[in-house]
């Protein structure tokens, strides 16, 4: 391998072995190429017996004993058969997408089904090209067809995907059908009880994605070590074109490289630059990197920074770090609610954690849109992310852990050069159990192998000592895998009052730093009274002011995110005049108005600051 530097940079070139995730076969370059966005309106087609998949003797129609006439179902354009011409899209209503539809039809306020999409398009496939159809989330089932032909299926409601249609677009108009299913199932990810909405539909952007016939299908470039600010990356071209010239430049540190590729098209280096600036949220700073192979170029903005742990604390860039956190669901407060649609609604939310005096977010309960994650990387944010492996999950089930094992996949795959995600969360409040075990502590391996430049955690659950109950203890032999020991606890809301706070110790029995991934009650913004009324704001604000107390005395903590940023929507919740399908736990309510507990929290991290 022959590489050339600017004198300016020292370096030492060698051969690293490149994690598991390049090896995943996936094209992941196709979220940092630019395509042609396939958003606004689609029209659709309402279909709960799912008539357009299933012939009345409920025979797929995809089956290879029934022409794939679910394709043609509903799609005029498509010369649909003759017994399916009452569906046709063409004079159908329209969804926006990216965009959930229960917020868009008051219909479909509670649809729980099939709903079919259809979106035609213009397309000139060039000779020397390769087209993709590449989706931002889609949730929970989706069945895709292209001018009747199927392209596949993906499960999983939070995590892109992608189709290629090279050789399968027309030449001019074609007719991309989609079979979106938000039915919740056991054997799901996550499974049928959940404490939010299951907003259903084509939730993030759609983009047809060009590429040359060869192109760069992966890369990873990350910070090795603070200390020595060693840079390194692997660079996964086209397979099979194996000796070709990889190019990496990083101009700001005057880094430029060329490699070659080997037997199996991956180039990959290892170099170190002293000039370089290391991200933190006092400084996110980002540099740009842009690599190219045999004509085809990409760019990311990359941030470098480490993150671990030593003993009881987590160590960002080998110095101690305090982690001022908030949850926040994938919910746009404001108009009506709703999943987030675009960048400006995550940056609000982020704006809003910015204010409160956050360096940290943990995204719950799924892999949320990557806008928000680019957004906490420009501004300095650090983000827990976490998949659905939510509650009582079917642990016996392959198929559910398989599926739990690819939403790992896909979002770290989307990701893995994001500096601003430091914890991938294996799971949320699962009961203990042999089967539990097994399967998370497969899934740790399987996240692990695919990236061990990050932290593992769970939110855990606490018990209270049998003998003692004012002794709540964390317990769990997760907590023997993962390295951030963190729990929900929710002292002074379930079962008690906030004065309940000041009798509980706390043992928590492992070398590790101490999370509190989620605390708090719920308050209907605007509704005042005493402050042991529940429900009312005063009652918030004492809560906060009581467990942050309780958390001061718990050895070993390394940071905090209470329940929740904004209140969100849940059929848990519906209380008339009080909750009316809202969670209200949010420090902010669903108009975006703050309440006063948020200025507890905002008090009580500026305090952290000093
Ligand atoms: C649980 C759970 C959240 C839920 C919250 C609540 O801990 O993790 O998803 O919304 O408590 O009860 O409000």
């Amino acid at each position: 391998m022959r590489s050339f530097l600017n004198r300016s940079c020292f370096f030492l070139l060698l051969l690293i072995p490149v994690q598991g995730l390049l090896s995943q076969n996936l094209i992941n370059t196709l979220t940092v190429r630019n395509g042609e966005l396939l958003d606004g309106e689609w029209k659709i087609i309402v279909d709960p017996y799912e008539n357009g998949y299933f012939n009345y003797r409920w025979q797929p129609f995809d089956a290879e004993n029934h022409p794939s006439r679910s394709a043609y179902f509903m799609d005029s354009k498509a010369n649909s058969p003759s017994d399916l011409i009452e569906y046709s899209f063409d004079s159908s209503k329209s969804l926006m997408v990216p965009g959930d539809w229960n917020t868009q039809m008051p219909q479909l306020y509670y649809y729980e089904g099939t709903v079919w999409y259809r979106k035609t398009f213009d397309f000139l496939q060039k000779d020397n090209e390769r087209a993709f159809l590449y989706f931002g989330a889609v949730n929970y089932k989706a069945e895709v067809y292209l001018n009747g032909q199927k392209l596949g299926t993906h499960v999983g409601g939070f995590t892109p995907f992608y189709f290629e249609i090279t050789g399968i677009a027309n030449a001019g108009s074609n007719s991309l059908v989609v079979k979106v299913d938000n039915k919740r199932l056991r054997e799901g990810v996550p499974t049928l009880n959940t404490d939010w909405w299951n907003y259903g539909g084509i939730t993030r952007s759609v983009k047809l994605v060009t590429t040359p016939m060869s192109f760069i299908e992966d890369f990873q470039i990350k910070l090795e070590s603070a200390s020595t600010k060693d840079i390194s990356g692997a660079i996964q071209y086209s397979p099979e074109f194996p000796d070709e010239e990889v190019f990496v430049q990083i101009p700001e540190l005057k880094i430029k490289l060329k490699l070659k590729t080997d037997d199996n098209g991956l180039a990959s280096f290892k170099i170190a630059s002293k000039q370089l600036e290391l991200w933190s949220p006092e400084n996110p700073k980002r540099y740009q990197v842009t690599l190219s192979c045999r004509g085809d170029i990409l760019t990311d903005s990359i941030g470098f920074r480490t993150i671990r742990t030593e003993g009881k604390q987590v160590l960002l860039n080998d110095k101690p770090i305090f982690l001022k956190g908030i949850c926040i669901h994938e919910e746009y407060a404001i108009d009506g609610g709703g999943r987030v649609k675009n960048a400006s609604q995550s940056e609000l939310l982020l704006k809003w954690a910015k204010e409160l005096g956050c360096n940290f977010v943990r995204l719950a309960h799924y892999p949320h849109n990557r806008d928000i994650i680019l957004l906490a990387e420009k501004m300095g944010i650090l983000v827990w992310a976490e998949v659905p492996v939510y509650w009582t999950i079917d642990w016996t089930n392959e198929a559910t852990y398989l599926n739990a094992e690819n939403q790992f996949t896909e979002i770290i795959s989307r990701d893995k050069n994001r500096a601003s995600v430091i914890i991938w969360s294996l799971a949320n409040e699962t009961p203990v159990s042999e089967a539990r075990n097994i399967f998370l502590g497969k899934l740790a391996k399987h996240v692990r192998s695919l990236d061990n430049t990050r932290l593992l955690s769970a939110a855990m659950e606490k018990h209270d000592k049998p003998e003692n109950r004012n002794i709540s203890v964390v317990q769990d032999p997760l907590a023997d895998i993962v390295d951030l020991v963190s729990f929900n606890q929710y002292t002074g809301w379930y079962g008690s009052t906030p004065e309940r706070c000041a009798e509980i110790s706390w043992e928590i029995p492992y070398n590790k730093p101490v999370f509190i991934s989620e605390f708090g009650g719920s308050a209907k913004q605007g509704m005042h009274g005493d402050k042991n009324q529940r429900f009312t704001e005063e009652y918030q604000e004492y809560l906060f002011e009581e467990t942050l107390k309780m958390i001061d005395k718990i050895d070993g903590v390394c940071g905090l995110s209470p329940w929740i940023l904004v209140d969100f929507r849940s059929p848990r919740r519906v209380l008339p005049g009080i909750q009316d399908d809202f969670n209200r736990k949010g420090l902010i309510s669903s108009e975006g108005n703050k309440k006063k507990a948020f200025y507890v929290l905002k008090k009580y991290y500026e305090a952290k600051s000093k």
